[in-house]
């Protein structure tokens, strides 16, 4: 090396400040003390699951009413589902490890086949997991054009959208459940490749946006609608003169229970939640999918779904043609239990769609370790909605109820929900607190 080089390396050592510490991980500790604390000291956090009966799992000695999961039909545990798994690994082995690009078992043909005449799509194309989908797609569709981005998107889609923007794309937030102010940045709006990007079922709330809305306002402005459906899939779907309950028939998602259609819209669910199986769909025109399969990474660079995950998404689909109106049925009338309990209570909900996701914020958001003790010590156990992962005036904790659940299981909870609310923990709605004075 030259002396001139040399010289200039001495001069750049030392101009940068000596780091002491791991600020690496400082910073970030920081950042969620909170949680970690009650990550290291909660029974109901980062917990190991030693063993599972129907829906009570094991922590440790104590036997739990499990509320946290998101298995909403059951899938999971249905004996029809996990007796049809072993056929296919005698035939296909445990896992197929081919990208996607190099070869497919012709398994993945059959599922994006009946997902597609499921949906009532142009096309669908499956990858092992939403976050997959939208690391790589949301890049794709938004161009160098402009993303409208839900203000309370999930953290998936605002990962997405972030990688989009460090390739030169536009972010802007529209306020979350608002086409009107939707409509008024995309008015305000010169590029012409405009992505607007947001949630379908929520993940904390429990309600549906009003698609059909939020369609029209896309359409009007030339936008792509990309949802994520990752709640609705296998829950809702189209609406019938017959339906058992009001989430509608076939579990076929958001677009199809608001009537609307596929054009500018693009759909996005996964198996993870209803069909208990890791794997995710987008659908979408078949020109898009031919694009995915040479543009989105996962789809060459990614590892595949294992053959018993394939397996359950196709035994799945025949459980949800022949019973899957009936747990739908069975999840409406648990959640309906749950949710008549909590009005008559007083208790605060942001549910208001009757969907089997029910978020109960607490009075202070400082007593979130003692109501999780609370409720795993009355044998409940539910998702901690702790700071940082939820702002400080949402904290609390969140009900998912399955198809699997039992009456007694449900019994347990509105009990423990009721010395919740007798202890003065959970926030009591205004017009309840009118009737009371
Ligand atoms: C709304 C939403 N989108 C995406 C995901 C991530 O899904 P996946 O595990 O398939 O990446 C979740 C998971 O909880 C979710 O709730």
């Amino acid at each position: 090396m030259s002396t001139a080089h040399t010289g200039r390396a001495a001069r750049t050592r030392a101009a940068s400040p000596r780091v002491t510490g791991r600020p690496w991980l400082e910073h970030w500790l920081a950042t969620v003390s909170d949680l970690s604390e009650l990550k290291a000291s909660h029974p109901m956090m980062d917990a190991v699951i030693e063993e599972v009966d129907g829906r009570m799992i094991r922590v440790g000695d104590t036997w739990l009413a499990d509320f946290a999961s998101c298995n909403y039909l059951g899938f999971d545990l249905d004996r029809e589902i996990i007796e049809q798994v072993p056929e296919y690994l005698d035939r296909w082995g445990t896992h197929p490890s081919w990208s996607r690009l190099l070869g497919s078992p012709a398994l993945y043909e059959q599922i994006e086949e009946r997902l597609t005449e499921l949906l009532g799509s142009e096309d669908s194309l499956v990858l092992p997991t939403i976050t997959h989908i939208h690391m790589s797609v949301i890049p794709l569709l938004a161009a160098s054009g402009t993303i409208f981005l839900d203000a309370r998107a999930h953290k998936t889609i605002y990962d997405g959208c972030q990688i989009a923007k460090a390739r030169g794309v536009a972010v802007r937030r529209f306020r979350f459940e608002d086409p009107a102010h939707l409509d008024q940045l995309l008015s305000q709006e010169r590029d012409p490749t405009r992505l607007v990007c947001l949630d379908g079922v929520n993940s904390m709330t429990g309600n549906a946006p009003d698609l059909a809305a939020f369609a029209a306002v896309a359409r009007e402005h030339g936008a792509l609608l990309y949802v994520d459906d990752a709640h609705g899939f296998g829950v809702i779907g189209e609406r019938s003169a017959v339906e058992p309950c009001p989430y509608g028939i076939r579990g076929n998602s958001i677009v199809r229970h608001a009537g609307e259609s596929y054009e500018n819209v693009v759909l996005v669910g996964g198996f993870s939640k209803a069909y208990s199986s890791l794997l995710a769909f987008i659908a979408c025109p078949t020109d898009v999918k031919d694009l995915l399969k040479v543009a989105a990474p996962p789809y060459l660079y990614s590892g595949p779904s294992p053959v018993a995950s394939l397996a359950t998404v196709l035994a799945g689909f025949d459980v949800n043609e022949a019973r899957g109106d009936a747990l739908r049925m069975r999840l409406w009338a648990l959640t309906d239990r749950v949710l008549t309990a909590m009005r008559m209570l007083g208790v605060e909900t942001p549910n208001r769609s009757g969907l089997p996701i029910i978020e109960v914020p607490l009075r202070d958001h400082r007593r979130i370790d003692a109501v999780g003790r609370f409720l795993f010590d009355h044998g409940v156990y539910v998702t901690l909605a702790a700071y940082p992962l939820v702002p400080k005036d949402e904290v609390g904790f969140r009900i998912q109820l399955t198809a699997a659940n039992t009456d007694d299981e449900v019994d347990t909870l509105i009990e423990a929900v009721q010395a919740l609310a007798e202890a003065g923990e959970l926030r009591i709605r205004d017009d309840a607190m009118e009737d009371a004075a």
